[in-house]
């Protein structure tokens, strides 16, 4: 059989505004796939985080453009949030719990809720480059009835 696939790309200005918009496109489209309310919230989430990030840290509140990529085949939902900001130098460190490199104002938990609700996170990063965030999560086999 072939798998059920589909996609949807989009790009936003570099604007805290957008981050909603971003969260609540890209839950549109996942819940194509049979996902609990708590699993969609959860998607939510991570995408805001990725997409906060990249206005954040990737552009330091200045202009840029965050590219968003969904995409699904069959059970398995990859979401893809890129900039073409400063990059981030050391990507281990960067995604450890209460990391973050604005302490006065920030908490460093974006990366941890990211691992927390998605399946895999992946980062590729590349210094005055930009920043590539890949989230994937499976739809959970659920019993019947
Ligand atoms: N897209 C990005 N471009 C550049 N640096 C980034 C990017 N995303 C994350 N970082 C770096 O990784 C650090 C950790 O990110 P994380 O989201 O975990 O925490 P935070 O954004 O600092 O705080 P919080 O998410 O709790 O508000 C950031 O402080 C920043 O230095
Ligand atoms: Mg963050």
């Amino acid at each position: 059989m072939m798998a059920d696939t589909n996609w949807v790309k989009f790009e936003i200005p570099s604007d805290t505004r957008n981050v909603a918009f971003a969260r609540t496109a890209v839950a549109l489209f996942a819940s194509q796939l049979d996902w609990t309310l708590d699993e969609l919230e959860d998607i939510k989430v991570a995408v805001s985080e990725a997409v906060s990030n990249s206005i954040i840290h990737g552009y330091q509140l200045g202009e840029g453009v965050v590219r968003v990529e969904a995409s699904y085949a069959d059970r398995k939902l990859t979401i893809v949030i890129e900039d073409y900001g400063q990059g981030i130098p050391d990507v281990e460190l960067a995604q450890e719990t209460g990391y973050t490199t604005i302490p006065e104002e920030r908490m460093g938990l974006g990366f941890t809720f990211m691992h927390e609700y998605m399946d895999e996170v992946l980062v590729v990063s590349e210094v005055q480059k930009g920043t590539k965030v890949i989230l994937i999560k499976e739809v959970p086999q659920r019993s019947e009835g």
